[in-house]
């Protein structure tokens, strides 16, 4: 076989890690500059600081083609193409902070032969106003779909590859083309502004889809229908489809709350009103709420009663809290006056970080124990298979809130437990409508 392209990585984030760990296991010589020494040293040391299935054994496996240093000019020696994956969070004013990209971008220059393949999320016009500063070095905007618990997976079986580049850069547009080739997915060649808003797109119109099952299941509140009913005989029509059509308490993570509103306000900075965003942006923010009048139709107050958080990370095989709706839940509840306790197999360290008067429990049953309330608000699996009549002895008065419409609802009231959802106002009893 002749020999892979080698492969330069700037950022070893979530996003940079897995991009340099898929491509060594892929036969390519990865080279990662990391900014922050010590994150290098413990890379170096074998250590993942991540939590992503399958990551680390991939790390292992490819420690031979994989070299972490904090010098560009190590990155510089060998690859011609130079994936970029540092963080572009959002400012103040809604925009996306470019300064990691910038830096990185200077710290290249404008060597011969060089490509920048831009996999951080920026906004449209990114990559062109990158090109005017260093229009000698070739730019290809390759934006990434990976999805935080299945990110190694989703590397390596990708539904598309978008590559986009402007007249002139055609020689890595082809080079990024190759390395991507062997995965089979069909290849999306555009140019570098469409291939900025695919991404942009995609984000937003998930988050979209998200928002309006979410609307849709508090109107089932109020009409008596179930959400998950719903979903199921909607998401057989091929044009919709049954995917990210769960109602819960809203989405969360570093991506959809941040590219919904880089979206808004990049439309709105060109002039443009986008509507549909503004709703989506709110009708979330309210969503991760709404377990809150749920449990006040419970207790007259929450003053001084406990309530048991299960989960909290943004979404399930992550310890990743940020934009988790476990922030603003917990907030709100001792807001209110309540106790908040809580239970989530990796997130807790990070959580508490963020959360400091909330009491991490260690276990889920710690959690429940002596609790007014329970909210499931992170869909692990290990909390479907809990021992519910064990959980009603433990809890004060047996009330639990599912946040994610994840449970059996029959086997948690068997247990005498009382069972809210969201937009399942009946949480229907299946034997009764078949
Ligand atoms: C998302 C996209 O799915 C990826 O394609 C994209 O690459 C990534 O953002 C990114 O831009 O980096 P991720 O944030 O890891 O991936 O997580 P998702 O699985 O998409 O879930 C996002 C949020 O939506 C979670 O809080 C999840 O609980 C929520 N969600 C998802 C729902 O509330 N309902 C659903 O039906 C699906």
């Amino acid at each position: 076989m002749s020999e892979r392209e080698p492969i330069g990585v700037v950022g070893a984030g979530w996003v940079g890690l897995v991009t340099a760990a898929c491509f060594a296991e892929l036969g390519h010589r990865v080279v990662v500059r990391e900014i922050l020494p010590e994150k290098v040293e413990s890379l170096r040391r074998g250590e993942v600081p991540i939590h992503e299935p399958g990551l680390g054994e991939m790390i292992d496996r490819n420690r031979g083609r994989l070299s972490f240093t904090t010098e560009m000019s190590e990155l510089l020696d060998g690859p011609r193409l130079l994936f970029i994956c540092v963080q572009t969070p959002p400012t103040y004013s809604g925009d996306a902070d470019l300064s990691a990209v910038q830096r990185a971008v200077e710290g290249i220059g404008e060597p011969d032969g060089k490509a920048v393949v831009m996999k951080s999320t920026v906004p449209v016009g990114t990559g062109r106003a990158i090109h005017r500063d260093a229009p000698e070095l070739a730019y290809v905007s390759c934006p990434e779909f990976l999805k935080e618990g299945t990110a190694v997976k989703d590397f390596l079986e990708p539904d598309r590859v978008v590559i986009g580049a402007d007249n002139g850069d055609g020689w890595a547009a082809e080079a990024v083309a190759a390395v991507y080739e062997p995965l089979g997915a069909p290849i999306v060649r555009t140019d570098l502004s469409s291939a900025e808003m695919i991404k942009l797109a995609s984000n937003a119109y998930l988050a979209t889809k998200i928002s309006f099952i979410n609307e849709i299941a508090n109107v089932c509140d109020e009409v008596g229908a179930d959400v998950t009913e719903v979903a199921r005989g909607m998401g057989l029509d091929p044009r919709i489809g049954s995917r990210f059509l769960n109602a819960g308490l809203g989405f969360g993570g570093s991506c959809f709350p941040k590219d919904a509103q880089a979206l808004k306000i990049l439309a709105g900075n060109s002039g443009y009103h986008f509507q549909l965003l503004s709703a989506v942006i709110e009708v979330n923010e309210l969503q991760k709420r709404r377990v809150m009048s749920k449990l006040s139709k419970h207790f007259d107050s929450l003053v001084g009663k406990r309530v048991a958080l299960l989960g909290l990370a943004f979404k399930p095989d992550t310890d990743d809290m940020r934009e988790a709706s476990s922030l603003v839940l917990a907030s709100r509840l001792e807001g209110e006056g309540a106790t908040v306790v809580a239970f989530d197999p990796v997130a807790e360290a990070r959580a508490a970080e963020l959360l400091p008067k909330v009491e991490m429990a260690g276990s889920a049953l710690g959690a429940l124990d002596g609790a007014d309330a329970a909210v499931l608000v992170t869909e692990w699996p290990e909390f479907a298979a809990l021992d519910w009549s064990e959980v009603a002895k433990r809890m004060a008065f047996p009330l639990l809130v599912d946040g994610r419409n994840f449970l059996d609802p029959k086997a948690v009231r068997a247990a005498g437990i009382t069972y809210e959802a969201i937009g399942r106002p009946s949480a229907v009893d299946r034997s009764a409508v078949s």
